[in-house]
């Protein structure tokens, strides 16, 4: 086994709960308030984690992967809300460039730049999210096996795709249609949009360590973004991520990862 683990990261456990008890010879720890499961999974070291919501959340998680656990990639895996048109509840987005729309120190720097970076858009690993994507669309052949006819009619979901590209993370849960137009319109390439990807980004880029970002559409980031938030995180999104990383990890994708 390889010696530094391969992270797992969602901001809730609904989202990672159906992951949790396929971790062999699981380890529970607490730091910083956080929970964090280390083991192993089809022969890789992994440690799952539990970051909370927002930036700081997802910052102060990667912070403590790479230095208290020496994680050797992070995955942040879990829910987001469709932003880009044809992106549908069902459907998985994976990062390609993580963006924070709610940073904006202009004048003094161009809008969405973090400030003495010179970046705006940071890139998630080409290789890691490429072996995901590839994972993602294996699971998106069987959703309707995976979740049930009766799920997938429940929830509108209809031959779920996956998508690559820009996500768009921010301390607010976009949840009026209104505020997701004007996001759109200023960005006009964003997918979906999140809480926790780009914060995860940065720290990545600080520490020279790989990531990707991989989401389940769980709303439209419009009027009805609440609804039945928590039952789609447990009964589709979990679903996803236990399907899509362990078929990751199963088919030695993650051994590519430096
Ligand atoms: N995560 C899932 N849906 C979201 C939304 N509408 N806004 C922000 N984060 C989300």
């Amino acid at each position: 086994m390889e010696p530094h683990p391969l992270a797992i990261v969602s901001a809730m456990h609904e989202e990672l709960r159906a992951l949790v008890p396929a971790l062999v010879d699981a380890q529970q720890h607490t730091l910083a308030g956080r929970r964090f499961f280390v083991g192993s999974m089809h022969g890789h070291a992994v440690v799952l984690a539990l970051s909370g919501i927002g930036k700081v959340s997802a910052a102060t998680t990667a912070t403590l992967l790479i230095n208290e656990f020496n994680a050797r990639a992070l995955v942040f895996t879990g829910v987001a809300g469709g932003l880009g048109a044809g992106v549908r509840v069902g459907d998985v987005v994976v990062a390609r460039q993580l963006l924070q729309h709610d940073m904006d120190a202009s004048p003094l720097f161009p809008r969405y730049e973090v400030p003495l970076t010179g970046r705006a858009r940071f890139d998630a690993d080409a290789g890691l999210s490429n072996a995901l994507a590839t994972s993602a669309l294996r699971c998106m052949a069987r959703a309707a096996e995976l979740l049930g006819e009766a799920h997938m009619i429940d929830f509108g979901i209809d031959s779920p795709l996956v998508h690559e590209g820009l996500v768009v993370s921010g301390d607010r849960f976009v949840s009026t249609a209104a505020e997701s137009r004007v996001l759109a319109e200023a960005l006009p390439d964003a997918l979906a949009v999140e809480m926790e990807g780009a914060a995860l980004a940065q720290v990545c880029a600080d520490f020279h360590r790989p990531f990707a970002v991989l989401r389940t559409v769980s709303d439209r980031a419009d009027d009805s973004a609440h609804a039945d938030f928590t039952r789609f995180m447990t009964e589709v999104a979990s679903v996803y991520t236990r399907v899509i990383v362990q078929d990751w990890l199963h088919t030695n994708a993650a051994r590519a990862v430096a």
